[in-house]
């Protein structure tokens, strides 16, 4: 795979190979590629961004960092342009965040370049999905069988997204659940939506949401603790769950809001795994993808 757009590029076995490089890599075996990667983020980040930027300098790349404010984006230069440009210069990997869903001229094939969708809008985040499916084979052994629960602001997620559909690609139950008006109908085909205490019952692992204010258009109608009470994982509600259930967040935490500051230390929450992850599962997809895009620019020379 010289690209990553989406998570429907994946399937199965490829979401399989994918974590045993990145266990390979936890075991300290790891290439050093060479080369430069680029990172053009217009959405804030700091898990995404910094550990891709890590994970490209373990494999021995050199990094760049472009955003709006310091590069010819802000004089009116396409994206598209740049991405062309940066080719042209010799870059071997661009990772990119954009506000905006990709359309058909950003998913496209450089001869002698990788793309990596490092987030789009609300509609996808295939490498947080990647980590948190990793995260998750590493806890249980297997995705197959799983019930996965997403809770929060579904509509907004481009995490709830990609997780939804990957999850339920590698053959994991997943079960959404939040407050009404924040449904996601376009994630139905993938997964059941349920009310907030059922969907807790017999959960393997619970993946809370961030309320993501900077989407909404009017402010949350209620007060942050009747959320949390009404719509988060307080520590009574995580009591009630099954003892090997996991506690799971994408970041950043909105403490007090969807999840009880009460369950950060708990020994069953796995975010700070996730984000440990999340440098693995990158290494081992830029590697795929450099190595890709190395062969594709040898073919065509
Ligand atoms: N989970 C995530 O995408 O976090 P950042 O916005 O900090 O990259």
């Amino acid at each position: 795979m010289q690209n990553l757009f989406s998570v429907r590029q994946w399937q199965r076995d490829d979401l399989y190979r994918l974590f045993d490089r990145a266990g390979a890599f936890a075991r300290g075996s790891v290439p050093q590629l060479g080369g430069m990667a680029a990172f053009v983020f217009s959405e804030p980040s700091t898990r995404t961004l910094v550990s891709f930027q890590m994970a490209a300098v373990r494999l021995g790349m050199n990094v760049c960092a472009l955003d709006g404010d310091n590069s010819s984006l802000c004089k009116g230069e396409s994206l598209e342009d740049t991405l062309t440009t940066l080719e042209a210069i010799g870059v071997n990997a661009v990772v990119i965040r954009t506000g905006f869903d990709w359309p058909g001229s950003l998913r496209r094939s450089f001869t002698s370049m990788a793309l990596v969708n490092a987030g789009s809008g609300i509609w996808e985040h295939p490498t947080q999905a990647l980590l948190d499916a990793f995260t998750l084979y590493q806890e249980f052994g297997t995705l197959t069988g799983l019930k996965i629960v997403i809770a929060g602001d579904l509509f907004h997620s481009r995490v709830a997204r990609s997780n939804a559909l990957l999850l339920h690609t590698a053959g994991a139950k997943v079960v959404l659940s939040g407050p009404p008006q924040w449904q996601a109908a376009d994630l139905a085909p993938w997964a059941d939506w349920m009310p907030w205490e059922q969907a807790r019952e017999e959960a393997d692992a619970i993946m809370m949401l961030r309320v993501q204010n900077e989407r909404h258009k009017e402010a949350m109608a209620m007060s942050e603790s009747a959320y949390l009470s009404s719509y988060g994982l307080t520590a009574a509600a995580f009591a009630g769950c099954p003892q090997h259930t996991i506690i799971m967040h994408p970041g950043p935490v909105n403490w007090g809001i969807e999840l009880d500051p009460a369950l950060a230390d708990h020994p069953r929450c796995r975010i700070m795994k996730q984000v440990r992850s999340g440098v693995l599962v990158r290494m081992a997809l830029l590697e795929e993808c450099s190595v890709e895009s190395r062969r594709e620019q040898l073919v065509s020379a």
